[in-house]
Parts: C-alpha cells; structure tokens; sequence
C-alpha cells in the first residue's frame, strides 16, 4: 500500500508539474481545458485509480451539442450538477469529456474512479462526447481529439500501451455512445475489444 500510494503522489506531482497551460507536456498530448478553467465545482470527493489503466469506455452525453468553449463549459457545469446533485455521484461521472469545439475536457481527471460504467469505474478511464451520436458521427474534430488524448494516456503512463476501447452499450444497458458512433469505433478504431 504504501508503494501504491507513492506511485499516486508522483504521478500527482508530475502532473501539477505540468500546469493548467499545458506546457511542458509530451507534444502528441491535446490541449485539456482544466476545471478550474471551465468552471467545474470541487468534487464531493476523490478515489484514486491504479494506473496504468486497462480499459477505456467511450460515452455520449445525449444532451444538446456544444460548439465554442463557452457554450461546452455551460453544457459541462450543467452536467455535472445534474450528476452531484440529481443522480448524487461524488463528481462529474466522466474522467474526460469531448467537445464538439474539438477541446479535450478535464473530467474527473487522470487516475481517478469516475461514475460512468457501473463495474469499470475503478478500471477504465470514461469519455465522454458532448451530443447524441445515434444517428452521426461526432465531427473530425472531436476524433482527432480522442486520437491525440488515447496516444497523449499511453505516453504519460496513465493508459497501459495494451488498452482495450469499447463502447459503454457493450457492458451496461444503455445505447452510448449511440449506434452510429459505436459502428464507427467498431469497425475503424484501433485496440477497439467485442470482449471487454
Ligand atoms: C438521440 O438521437 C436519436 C436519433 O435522432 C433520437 O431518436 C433519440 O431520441 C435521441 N435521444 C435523446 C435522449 O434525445
């Protein structure tokens, strides 16, 4: 326990170390609008991950689409009231978030336990993009973006270098990230898993 725990303080360190800006983080990181930047509320309270983590779990957030930073952080405060104070998770669910502006944002963050996949939490890092992919795809934008951020998890030593990727359908009873979207990781995305 003790090595687990100095595992978690640096890897708290290194991240700090690398600051809300983005600099000095490896170049095929994306950019990641912080919480403090977009607005979010403190968590009610913090689980830590082991890392690095096997699994990634890919969400839609079924809500309206966002375009700008503004109009994403007011989608992204919203959600996560909803998530504290309706469905009383500990924080916003997701670990990350996608914007349809093409911004990667911070969630519950690195090496933490979302509330996203009953089951994975403790084991997956959950993203999440913002709209309804039933029937679209998210924008090139939006997949470069979870391109730059898998690879950016892999260098950072968060994501192991053998993750599985799999759609939220494919372990609990709900249709995200939508079946459009979820053909499209299917048939397209690498390290994508029918066997979670
Ligand atoms: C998501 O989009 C599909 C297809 O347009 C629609 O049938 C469904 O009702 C939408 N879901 C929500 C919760 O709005």
């Amino acid at each position: 326990m003790k090595q687990l725990l100095y595992i978690f303080t640096i890897v708290t360190i290194t991240n700090t170390a690398y600051g809300d800006d983005g600099q000095g983080w490896p170049s095929v990181c994306p950019h990641i609008i912080s919480r403090t930047r977009w607005g979010a509320r403190p968590a009610h309270a913090v689980d830590y991950a082991i890392i690095p983590i096997q699994n990634v779990v890919i969400h839609h957030t079924v809500t309206r689409d966002c375009n700008t930073e503004e109009e994403c952080a007011e989608l992204l405060k919203e959600i996560q009231n909803f998530h504290l104070d309706i469905l009383e998770f500990h924080d916003i669910g997701y670990n990350f978030l996608i914007g349809g502006d093409g911004n990667v944002y911070e969630g519950a963050g690195w090496h933490k336990v979302g509330a996203h996949t009953r089951g994975y939490n403790s084991r997956s890092i959950g993203i999440s993009f913002t709209g309804n992919f039933s029937d679209k795809l998210p924008n090139r934008k939006m997949l470069k973006a979870l391109k730059k951020f898998l690879a950016c998890a892999v260098e950072l030593g968060e994501l192991d270098g053998k993750y599985k990727l799999f759609g939220a359908r494919q372990v609990s009873a709900t249709a995200s990230p939508g079946t459009r979207f979820y053909n499209e990781l299917k048939n397209n995305w690498p390290h994508f898993t029918l066997d979670p």
